[in-house]
C-alpha cells in the first residue's frame, strides 16, 4: 500500500490525544508533531491548499455520487475532505483515489451532518434537550457516531450549540434551547458522545457550530445580520462554544452571519484571537457552506480572492465547497497577502485531525462492511431511540387526567401527522430512511393491543397554502394535498363515534431546520380549522404536537384538556408516543425554550432583566403590553407528569459564605400523586445587586430524580463561588460580594426561594 511508505514508522494505529496519562500524551503529541512537520516539509503550496479544500458529494437515486470534476481534483491532490459521501464501499472508492493516486498519499476526511442519528434517528436536538438527561444525549450521540463510523464517516458537523431565543428561526430545532448553562452541559455531553474516549474507528470527530451568534439573527430570518453587545456575546453566546473546547472537540464551523459588521468567516478577533489563542483551541476551523464566497454579498470584500484572504488570515483552515482557496490562495501568497506560515498552520491542523483519527495508519479504518451490516439500525439502537424519544416529550397540559388513555373503548386519531412517516424523523435526518419510521397510528395500535378500537382520519392538510406546500415538496417533503372539505367531513364522522379524540397536529419537518423562518408560528390555518370543528363535539381531546420550534398555542391551551409536545421524535416516534399516551411511560420532559403567547412577545426567555420599571398591572408606565401578559404561555423548565410533586422551602446550611466556601442547599421533593415518576428539580440563582444589572433568575444546576408514588427524597445541591461569577462592569469574570437568592422548583416560574450573602 502506498500510504505505508510515509506512515508506518511513526503512526500508532488508534490514537487519542486526550485519553492518556501526561507522559504518554506528550510522547504521542511529539510523534504527531514530527510526522506532520515531516509531511508539511514535503508538500508543495498546491498540495497544501488542496488539504484546505472540501467538496460535497451529490446524491443520486442509488446513493451518494460525486461529480467527475471532483474525482479529478481528488486524484490531483486538490481536495482534503469530502462531505455527504458515505457507505463503506463508496468512501473506500474515493479514499483509494486519494491515497493511491496522489504524490503524498494523504487520506481524505469524510464529513456529514449526523445531527440526531445517522440511520437510527433520534429526536431532533431541541426535543432531546427537553429530556434534561445528559447521559441519554451522550448515548444517542455515541450511537449516531457508531453507525456513522461503520458507514465510512469520520466527522460529523454537530453539535450545533447556538443559544436560540427566537422561535421564528427554524434552526432552533437543531440546538439545545435558550439557556446558557444547560446549553453548555448538553454541548459537552454531545461532544463526548460523538468522540468517545478515543478515535478507535467506532467514534467520529465532532464539530462545534455555528461560531458564533447565529441564533441571534434579526427577525429570526435565517442567514441574517447579528448585532449583539460584547456582553451578550460573552455572557450568552460564547460559553457553550468554550465548553466544547474544554471537552476536546476536534473541529469548529463558523457561522454565516456577521457580528458587529464582520462576517464570522473573516472575523480574526473571533477565530484567531479568541478561539485559537485565548482558548488555546488546537483543532481546525471549517467554514459553513460557501461562506467565503458569500462575503462578496455581505459587502466586506470586493471579490472572492479578497474573501479568501480575509478568511485564511482570520484563522479559517478549511473552505467548505466554495473553491475559493483552491482558486486564489496561491496567487495571494505570491503577492504577499497571505503568509506561507498561515497556510502551514492551517494545513497542520487539518493533518493533525487526520492523524488523530488514525487515517494515516489506515485510511480504510472506517470502511467496515461487516460493522455496517450488523450495527446500523440494530434492535438495540432502535430500543434506545424509543427510550430517548419518550424522555424528550413534554406534557404541557393534562386537565382532569385525560391522559393516560385507557386500553379499552374507542379512539379517533385525527390529523395530518397521525399516519405519517416522513415527518417522524424530522429535519436534518442524516442518512435516515423515513420509510422505516414508525408512525403514530402504527405505534398506537401496537401498544394499545386488541382491546382498543382506533380509527384514523387525516382531517386536514398540513397546510392549504400552496406556496408552502410546494416549497416543502421541492425538498422531499412528501406532502399530499387532498380536498379540505372532504377531509374535514370524514374526520368529523370518525370523531363522533369515538370516546376520546387524539389529534396529531403541528408542522411538517420541512417547516423547521435551515432556511425555514416563519413569521407566524401558530399551527397552520388548515389544521386550526379542523381543531375548531373537533372542539364543537365536546369530547375529550388530546393534542399530540409535532413540531421543531415553540408554537403559539394560546387557543389550543384554552380549549383542549391535554397537550403532549413530541417534537419530531425519530425512527421510533409512533411507538414512543403511544407508550406515553397509554401510560406505559410517565412523561418527565421539561421545555428548554419558552413558548410565547404570541409572536409579538418575541424575544421571550426566562433569564430576563428586571428593567427600571418592572411590569406592574396597576402602573401604566411600566414595562408591559396593553394587550397581553409579559410572561410566556409555557416557561423554560416547564413540563408536567402523570403524577404530582411537592417541594419544601429550600434550606441553606449557611446564611453567609466566603468565596472559598461551599453552600449546601437542600429541598425535599415528594411524589404525592398516583404514579411513579421522574422530576427535574431545578436550581436558579439571582445576584440581587451587581456592578452591571443581573438576570432575574439563572439556572445553575438540576437533578432528574425518580420517585415512587408516595416517596419523598431530600435533594442536595452545592453552590460554589464559580456559580456566582459573571462579567463585571470591567468585563472581568468574577463574583461580587453582596446579596443573592437561590430558587428551587419544578420550572423557572414556580419556585421557592431563600437568601444568602457572599462576603468579602
Ligand atoms: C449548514 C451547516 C451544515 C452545512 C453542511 C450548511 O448549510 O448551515 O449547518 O453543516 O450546510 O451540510
Amino acid at each position: 500500500m502506498y500510504y505505508r511508505k510515509i506512515s508506518c514508522a511513526v503512526v500508532a494505529a488508534a490514537i487519542t490525544m486526550s485519553g492518556f496519562a501526561q507522559p504518554k500524551k506528550a510522547a504521542l503529541q511529539s510523534k504527531m508533531d514530527q510526522f506532520v512537520s515531516n509531511l508539511i516539509g514535503k508538500m508543495t503550496l498546491d498540495e497544501k491548499i488542496g488539504q484546505l479544500t472540501q467538496y460535497t458529494s451529490d446524491m443520486a437515486l442509488t446513493g451518494p455520487s460525486i461529480r467527475a470534476g471532483y474525482k479529478d481534483d481528488i486524484q490531483k491532490g486538490n481536495v482534503g475532505s469530502i462531505f455527504n459521501a458515505y457507505t463503506p464501499a463508496y468512501t473506500r472508492q474515493l479514499q483509494e483515489m486519494a491515497v493511491k493516486n496522489t504524490r503524498l498519499h494523504i487520506p481524505l476526511i469524510f464529513g456529514y451532518d449526523v445531527i440526531h442519528g445517522h440511520k437510527t434517528i433520534f429526536p431532533i436536538p431541541l426535543g432531546e434537550s427537553s429530556s434534561w438527561d445528559l447521559a441519554a444525549m451522550e448515548k444517542s450521540a455515541h450511537i449516531a457516531a457508531a453507525e456513522a463510523s461503520a458507514d465510512g464517516l469520520h466527522w460529523t458537523f454537530a453539535p450545533m450549540v447556538d443559544i436560540a431565543r427566537d422561535p421564528r428561526w427554524g434552526r432552533v430545532a437543531e440546538g439545545a434551547g435558550e439557556d446558557v448553562w444547560l446549553g453548555s452541559q448538553i454541548a459537552k455531553a454531545r461532544v463526548k458522545g460523538f468522540q468517545g474516549t478515543s478515535f478507535d474507528g467506532t467514534t467520529v470527530m465532532a464539530c462545534t457550530k455555528h461560531y458564533a451568534g447565529y441564533g441571534f439573527v434579526q427577525g429570526g430570518r435565517d442567514y441574517n445580520v447579528v448585532d449583539v453587545s460584547n456582553r451578550t456575546l460573552w455572557e450568552t453566546i460564547l460559553p457553550p462554544f468554550k465548553a466544547t473546547v474544554d471537552a476536546g472537540v476536534g473541529s469548529f464551523m463558523t457561522s454565516f452571519n456577521e457580528i458587529a459588521g464582520v462576517p464570522s468567516t473573516a472575523n480574526k478577533w473571533l477565530v484567531d484571537d479568541v478561539l485559537k489563542k485565548q482558548w488555546n483551541y488546537k483543532g481546525f476551523v471549517v467554514t459553513d457552506y460557501t461562506a467565503i464566497n458569500e462575503m462578496v454579498n455581505h459587502g466586506n470584500v470586493a471579490n472572492e480572492k479578497e474573501a479568501g484572504e480575509a478568511a485564511i488570515n482570520a484563522g479559517i483552515d478549511m473552505d467548505m465547497q466554495g473553491a475559493v482557496f483552491v482558486k486564489y490562495l496561491k496567487q495571494s501568497v505570491n503577492e504577499g497577502k497571505v503568509k506561507v506560515q498561515t497556510i502551514n498552520d492551517a494545513v497542520r491542523r487539518v493533518l493533525e485531525a487526520k492523524y488523530k483519527l488514525g487515517l494515516f495508519a489506515d485510511p480504510y479504518k472506517y470502511c467496515n462492511e461487516e460493522r455496517a451490516k450488523t450495527e446500523i439500525m440494530s434492535a438495540a439502537n432502535l430500543n434506545d431511540a424509543r427510550d430517548i424519544a419518550r424522555k424528550s416529550f413534554v406534557l404541557l397540559k393534562n386537565y382532569q387526567q385525560v391522559l393516560p388513555l385507557k386500553k379499552s373503548g374507542s379512539i379517533a386519531l385525527i390529523g395530518p401527522l397521525g399516519d405519517d412517516k416522513r415527518d417522524m424523523i424530522g429535519n436534518w435526518s442524516g442518512a435516515g430512511d423515513w420509510h422505516k419510521a414508525v408512525g403514530l397510528l402504527e405505534g398506537m395500535k401496537a401498544v394499545a393491543g386488541p382491546g382498543v378500537e382506533i380509527n384514523y382520519a387525516k382531517g386536514a392538510n398540513i397546510s392549504d397554502n400552496k406556496s408552502i406546500v410546494d416549497q416543502m415538496n421541492s425538498q422531499g417533503g412528501e406532502l399530499v394535498t387532498d380536498d379540505p372539505d372532504a377531509l374535514l367531513k370524514q374526520a368529523m364522522d370518525v370523531a363522533r363515534k369515538a370516546d376520546v379524540i387524539v389529534m396529531a397536529v403541528g408542522e411538517s419537518q420541512g417547516m423547521t431546520g435551515e432556511a425555514t423562518s416563519r413569521s407566524d408560528i401558530s399551527i397552520p390555518e388548515s389544521q386550526q380549522r379542523l381543531m375548531r370543528e373537533i372542539y364543537t363535539l365536546g369530547k375529550p381531546v388530546v393534542l399530540v404536537l409535532m413540531n421543531g420550534r415553540p408554537l403559539t398555542l394560546t387557543w389550543e391551551d384554552a380549549h383542549f384538556p391535554a397537550i403532549l409536545e413530541t417534537w419530531f421524535a425519530g425512527t421510533e416516534a409512533g411507538n414512543a408516543i403511544a407508550d406515553v399516551l397509554f401510560g406505559n411511560y410517565n412523561p418527565a420532559g421539561k421545555l428548554t425554550i419558552s413558548f410565547p403567547r404570541s409572536v409579538g412577545q418575541i424575544p421571550v426567555y426566562y433569564d430576563m432583566k428586571k428593567t427600571g420599571r418592572p411590569a406592574d398591572p396597576n402602573n401604566k408606565y411600566s414595562s408591559k403590553y396593553l394587550d397581553i401578559a409579559n410572561d410566556p404561555l409555557y416557561p423554560f423548565g416547564y413540563g408536567l407528569s402523570y403524577t404530582t410533586f411537592t417541594y419544601t422551602q429550600p434550606v441553606l446550611d449557611k446564611k453567609t459564605i466566603k468565596a472559598t466556601d461551599k453552600l449546601n442547599v437542600s429541598v425535599t421533593v415528594t411524589n404525592n400523586g398516583n404514579y411513579d415518576g421522574e422530576e427535574v428539580v431545578q436550581l436558579y440563582i439571582r445576584d440581587v445587586v451587581g456592578s452591571v444589572t443581573r438576570p432575574m433568575k439563572q439556572l445553575r444546576n438540576f437533578q432528574k430524580v425518580f420517585l415512587h408514588k408516595g416517596e419523598s427524597k431530600e435533594i442536595k445541591f452545592t453552590l460554589t463561588n464559580d456559580d456566582l461569577k459573571f462579567y463585571d462592569a470591567n468585563m472581568k469574570y468574577t463574583s461580587e460580594p453582596g446579596d443573592f437568592k437561590v430558587f428551587i422548583g419544578t420550572n423557572s416560574r414556580d419556585t421557592q426561594e431563600a437568601d444568602f450573602k457572599l462576603a468579602l
